[in-house]
């Protein structure tokens, strides 16, 4: 059984996330999106409101299980028996940050490898932290986050 973790803030979801959810769905028996509980920076959705969100994107997909972990990535892997980390690659400007996190993690466990795959290019620009940005002054927040959970992001971004 071929395990993958696919690891982020998802804070929210963007349509970037969920291009790559499907992508890296069709490689594995069993693809577990792990939300990080992160005490040291502050969150637009809790830990809570980021799982159901994935909850609800993800549902018709069987093998795609969402949770959340505290601490070490590896660790977690580990737990959850995987095999591969996935992590999504937008642009050259990701690709440090990317490759430095892949090398401490085979480090941390040479057992793990970390896959890295391409969201559609139409979400090349597409971030989080844009969609806070955007959503937090009001703007329309279609073609950055899935239309059926656009409503509630926008709504509580709005609201600060
Ligand atoms: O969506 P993000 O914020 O880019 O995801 C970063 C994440 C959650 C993958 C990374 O911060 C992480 O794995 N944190 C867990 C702690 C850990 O394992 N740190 C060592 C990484 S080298």
């Amino acid at each position: 059984m071929r395990t993958a973790i696919y690891p982020g803030s998802f804070d929210p979801v963007t349509l970037g996330h969920w291009d790559l959810i499907q992508r890296a769905a069709k490689l594995v028996d069993r693809l577990v999106v792990a939300v990080l509980h992160n005490p040291s920076k502050t969150s637009a959705f809790s830990v809570e409101e980021r799982v159901a969100m994935l909850k609800e994107l993800t549902g018709p997909l069987a093998h795609v299980e969402i949770t959340s972990f505290h601490g070490l990535l590896v660790d977690f892997a580990k737990s959850q028996n995987a095999q591969v980390i996935v992590r999504g690659v937008r642009a050259f400007s990701d690709f440090e940050y990317e490759f430095q996190m892949a090398l401490m993690n085979r480090k941390l466990a040479p057992e793990l490898e970390t896959v890295f795959l391409m969201p559609k290019e139409k979400y090349s620009a597409v971030s989080s932290r844009f969609v806070r940005e955007i959503g937090g002054m009001g703007g329309n927040l279609s073609d950055l986050v899935p239309e059926v959970l656009r409503p509630g992001i926008e709504r509580k971004l709005a609201k600060g």
